[in-house]
């Protein structure tokens, strides 16, 4: 049986996956194209970012799983550490491209705009593959750990805790506040054309088809 926090972090992981990845192309097919992207669906994607993993999905590993996983071999609490670590460094890193994404977006037009863009983009990209990274670590070796020594009082726990505060781009129901940003967020996605595995791990979400196309 799959615990009820093990789907929500896995769902979380192919959400944040595929935004990662769908920023990535954004990114890439407008600098084939010469043109400027919009930057307030980015600025919008960020947020998403900041509000949802950061906030939200990488606390919760740090403070409620990790910390049963600790103390039952040096190998384990090394990756423990690195990961902790990871979500750390996590805040200051979208601090660095939100600035960065301003950046672009202010000097754009100006002699400075492709040194702005390059900027952006190289941080986007360090950001990305250090997160894509992160996860594929959490999957490969701390989850299956869980899985094999956690007890039942354990799995209460974290279920408990795992069922509150989820990211509504994962599938579950968002408040009505960040509907308009998540329409935001999957519109932009939907007119890039190259992001169908994006909006194949987002089709799951509370917006409704009709939500989407009326924006
Ligand atoms: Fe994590
Ligand atoms: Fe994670």
């Amino acid at each position: 049986m799959t615990h009820p926090s093990l789907a929500i972090i896995r769902r979380e992981h192919r959400a944040l996956s595929a935004m990662l990845r769908s920023i990535s192309l954004l990114l890439a097919g407008h600098r084939r194209r010469n043109t400027l992207p919009d930057f307030d669906a980015l600025q919008a994607m960020l947020f998403y970012a900041d509000e949802f993993p950061e906030k939200l999905h990488h606390p919760k590993e740090s403070r409620l799983l990790f910390p049963k996983l600790r103390g039952r071999n040096a190998q384990t609490d090394a990756v423990l550490d690195r990961l902790d670590a990871d979500h750390a460094r996590g805040e200051h890193a979208i601090r660095e491209l939100e600035h960065a994404l301003l950046g672009f977006r202010m000097m754009s037009g100006t002699d400075q705009g492709e040194a702005r863009r390059d900027k952006f983009e190289n941080l986007m990209k360090r950001y990305a593959d250090f997160y894509l990274e992160h996860m594929r670590i959490e999957e490969a070796e701390i989850l299956p750990l869980a899985e094999a020594v956690l007890c039942d009082d354990d799995w209460a726990q974290l279920d408990a805790a795992f069922l509150t505060n989820r990211d509504p781009l994962a599938g579950y129901g968002a408040d009505e506040a960040y509907r308009p940003l998540f329409r935001k967020i999957v519109g932009e996605l939907q007119k890039s054309g190259s992001v169908g595995s994006a909006l194949e791990a987002f089709s799951g979400t509370s917006l409704s088809m009709g939500d989407r196309e009326t924006q």
